[in-house]
Formats: structure tokens, C-alpha cells, sequence
């Protein structure tokens, strides 16, 4: 019988087997980590491999707990979680093995103190396959600007009308972005101080999104290349990954939260396979959910890509949890059950369409769209690749798309709107509150053309600034 375990063991460790999933525990106390090791040093588990470490470090979980009057609840059942590694990381595979997760899940939910054990999808790009079938190469980068009818109304977002005013370039906000990678040395963002505050950046591949990402915001207002909806915002990363751990969605958001201050703009450009295997937002997972009620709590206006998975959030399928999820776990989709406080971001046409697009996730809850497709920034290259093809410092696009690139159109609008109100323009108001920028998002800006599947509004800054000045 032991030769047999002994054997079964040693299979086990030869054939690493991936999984599209890590496993997360909630623990009755945040005390209650070694509990979890002794259980399963007794129970046959290779405590050798297996990491076990709480999702929020004491550090962050300090800064948070002590800027409040206290911890909020968000944050104490944050606190609470516990991401367990059943493998050694390895950058180049998630080599958790996902029976043996399984088998680990269902005996940790028979234990009095553990209050939720489920198995979360990996996080991923909410991006649409780029074209690369147009690339020039040259040494002098042009003005692109005519390709960002973004900028514009009313097809787009009407952005000359807040940069004409004082503090409208974003002078006085910073923006983080929440997810892989960027290039903060772009020759377009070179006085937008970008640099990474938390996490790994993972390969050479990995880039362009982040970067087009931030291009969308904070491009700098020059005579080359592109121009930011906020080009003159300071701009950062918090990134998901690390060189030595597997992704960490909730510490990357509190991350980003404690870099930045009360309203400041963050944007969570992230998607995963929710429950009806189409790729969601990540607040439906109930440790980001937390992370990013902590964040919306500090003040910070949190943009969420609404994800591509052409899923209906008012479906019954997210009224239900994952399994294991925790007992008090309510649809975050609905939001009179459950309210993060970020900003759920659509993906609408290009132009002067605002049809929603045919892989955008929508429901009630979305609260707004951007463009999803046909947006020019830096990264990828498609559209032009300045001299040394290598120097991905003078790549640019013109097809980037998707609910990654809708969510940092409207996040750069109110990155502008915010810098302008911090000027004192309006009167009563020093600062816009995550809630006073979802509601003016939600009562003004151009209808969308095919309501039925909401995918919300798309913001107009000339009605934004009117709708506070007639506060
Ligand atoms: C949201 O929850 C409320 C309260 O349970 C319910 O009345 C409503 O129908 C739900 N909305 C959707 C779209 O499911
Ligand atoms: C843009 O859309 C609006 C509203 O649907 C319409 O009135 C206008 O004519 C359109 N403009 C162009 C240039 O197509």
C-alpha cells in the first residue's frame, strides 16, 4: 500500500499537469494560516511544494486598516484570503495541477475554518486579435492625430472641449493601470513619468497592451506620434504578475490604490472565464471584489473592462457563486444585491456609430462604453514602426480594440474632467467621488444606438463639463 502511495506520489510530481485555475481560500481568521499547514502536512499534501500565502501582506493590509477608521469590512474579508500554489512557480506554465486542486478544495470546505475555497480563472487580455498588415518603417515618427477621431465629437468624446479649459490635459491626476506590462521609455510618454509600482512585468510580448493602454491617456501633446485624451496626467503600472508567484489580482488593485490618491484614476484591464465560460469582469470573483471596494472606499475612481465575452450580466448565471465561494457572496452584476463602486466599461464602434459591439459583455451594470475597436495609440507597431524595428519605443497602433481599449478612453476623459474640477472650477466641489463620476456618466454623454444589450452611453466632456457647471 505505501509502494503504491509512494508511486501515485511520485507520478504526481512527474506529470505537471496546467491548470486554468488557482485555488483561493478564506480562513475564519487571518490568524488561521498555520491551521491550513497542519491539515495538510497530516492529510498526504506535499507541503514541500504547496505555497500558502495571504493574498494581502501585512504591510498593505496595515495601510489600509490604519488610513480608515479602521479596517472596513471589505478589507477585513480581504484580509482573510489565502492563495494556495500547489506547485513551485513557473513563469513560462501555471503547472498547478488542477485534480489535485479539486481534491484539495472539496476536503478544505469540510474544515470549521475555512469560510470559501474556489478555484479562480487566470487572469487574461481583454483584447481582439490585433492586424498586423499594415506596418511602415521610417526614422521621423509623424503627427497622428488624424487617425484619433476619439478626440473629436460627436463621434467621439468631444476631448478639445476639456483641454481648452484649465487643468483639462489631466496636470493635475495621476492614472495607474492594473494588468501585465507597458513600455513607460515610449518616445510618447516621455513626460509622463510612467514607471511600474508594483509586480513583475512577465516578457518582451506582453507590452503592447499596457502600453496602447496608457498611450489612450496620457500620450504626450507634442508634434509627433499620438496625443493622450489627458496627455499631460502622470501616468503608472501595477502589474498582476510576478517573477516569483503566481498572479495576484486583489494585491495588485490595493497596490495601485496606496500609490495613488483620492481621486486619482485607476483602470483594471483584466478579463477571466466566469461561470458560463465566457470571459468577465473581475469583480465576480469575490477577492477581487473586495479589493476593489477597498480601492472605490480610498477614493479612487476605478474603471473595470466590462470583459468580451459577449455575456449577458443579467443572466441567472452569475446569481449564483462558484463553488466554495463564501456563504455572504452576492452577483456583484446586480447591483442592488452587491456594489463594488468601480465602473464597468463596454465596448461600443468606432466613429459616429454607437452600436454596441458584438463581443462586449453587457447588462444593467454596465455603466458606460468606449470605443472597442479601431483605436490609435502607441505599442503593437501595426500602424508605424520607427527606425531599428526593435525599438519598441516608437511603435504605434491603429487597431487597437476591445474592452481594453474602450475602458481607457472613458477613464482618460474623467482623468481630465478631475484635473479640471481640482482647479476649483466648480463650485462645492474639490474632487469628484467615484459615485458623483458613474452617476455623470450615466445621465449624460451620446445614447447608445441598440439599447436592448446595454452597454451604456458614450461620454461626451463638452455635456460633462456642462452638467457640473449647472450644479
Ligand atoms: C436584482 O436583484 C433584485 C433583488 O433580489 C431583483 O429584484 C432583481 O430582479 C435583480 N435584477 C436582475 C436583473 O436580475
Ligand atoms: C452622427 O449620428 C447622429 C445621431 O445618430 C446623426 O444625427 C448625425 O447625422 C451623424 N453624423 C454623421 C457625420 O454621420
Amino acid at each position: 500500500m505505501r509502494t503504491l502511495i509512494t508511486l501515485v506520489a511520485l507520478l504526481a510530481t512527474l506529470v505537471i499537469c496546467e491548470s486554468k485555475y488557482q485555488l483561493v481560500v478564506q480562513v475564519a481568521n487571518r490568524g488561521d494560516l498555520p491551521l491550513l499547514r497542519k491539515f495538510m502536512s497530516q492529510n498526504d499534501f506535499d507541503t514541500e511544494r504547496i505555497s500558502m500565502t495571504h493574498t494581502v501582506d501585512d504591510e498593505t493590509f496595515n495601510h489600509f486598516a490604519n488610513s480608515v477608521n479602521g479596517p472596513s469590512k471589505s478589507l477585513e474579508q480581504l484580509s482573510r484570503y489565502i492563495n494556495v500554489d500547489l506547485a513551485p512557480y513557473d513563469p513560462k506554465s501555471n503547472n498547478n495541477d488542477q485534480q489535485e486542486q479539486e481534491r484539495l478544495q472539496s476536503q478544505l470546505l469540510q474544515l470549521p475554518f475555512v469560510t470559501a475555497a474556489y478555484l479562480k480563472s487566470l487572469p487574461e487580455d481583454p483584447t481582439i486579435v490585433e492586424d498586423f498588415s499594415h506596418i511602415h518603417d521610417a526614422n521621423q515618427t509623424p503627427l497622428f492625430v488624424e487617425k484619433q477621431g476619439y478626440l473629436n465629437g460627436p463621434g467621439g468624446f468631444n476631448v478639445k472641449a476639456i483641454h481648452a479649459l484649465p487643468g483639462g490635459k489631466g496636470e493635475n491626476v495621476k492614472v495607474i493601470d492594473v494588468e501585465r506590462g507597458w513600455t513607460f521609455e515610449h518616445e510618447d510618454l516621455k513626460e509622463s513619468e510612467g514607471k511600474v509600482v508594483y509586480g513583475t512585468p512577465a516578457s518582451y510580448d506582453e507590452f503592447h497592451h499596457g502600453t496602447a493602454v496608457t498611450g489612450i491617456i496620457s500620450a504626450n501633446d507634442n508634434d509627433f506620434g499620438v496625443t493622450g485624451i489627458a496627455p499631460k496626467s502622470k501616468i503608472l503600472g501595477s502589474c498582476y504578475t510576478n517573477e516569483k508567484a503566481f498572479p495576484n489580482v486583489p494585491l495588485s488593485i490595493l497596490a495601485a490604490a496606496k500609490a495613488v490618491d483620492p481621486g486619482d484614476v485607476m483602470l483594471i484591464e483584466i478579463q477571466a472565464p466566469g461561470p458560463e465560460g465566457k470571459v468577465i469582469a473581475m469583480e465576480y470573483w469575490p477577492d477581487n471584489f473586495h479589493a476593489l471596494k477597498v480601492a472605490t472606499e480610498s477614493g479612487v475612481i476605478v474603471f473595470e473592462a466590462a470583459g468580451n465575452g459577449d455575456a449577458n450580466f443579467d443572466s441567472p448565471a452569475y446569481n449564483r457563486g462558484g463553488p466554495g465561494f463564501p456563504a455572504d457572496w452576492k452577483n456583484p452584476f446586480n447591483r442592488s444585491l452587491a456594489d463594488s463602486g468601480a465602473i464597468l466599461v463596454g465596448a461600443g464602434s468606432s466613429g459616429n456609430s454607437t452600436k454596441r459591439l458584438y463581443f462586449s459583455n453587457y447588462g444593467s451594470a454596465v455603466d458606460v462604453h468606449g470605443w472597442g475597436q479601431n483605436v490609435a495609440s502607441i505599442g503593437y507597431g501595426d500602424l508605424y514602426r520607427g527606425e531599428g524595428t526593435r525599438e519598441r519605443s516608437k511603435y504605434y497602433t491603429n487597431s487597437f480594440s476591445g474592452t481594453s481599449s474602450a475602458t481607457p478612453c472613458v477613464s482618460g476623459c474623467i482623468a481630465a474632467l478631475q484635473s479640471w474640477v481640482k482647479t476649483g472650477a466648480v463650485s462645492g466641489k474639490k474632487l469628484l467621488t467615484p459615485a458623483d463620476v458613474r452617476s455623470l456618466l450615466r445621465r449624460t454623454g451620446r445614447a447608445q444606438e441598440d439599447p436592448e444589450k446595454r452597454i451604456g452611453n458614450r461620454p461626451d466632456l463638452e455635456q460633462l463639463i456642462n452638467a457640473l457647471k449647472s450644479k
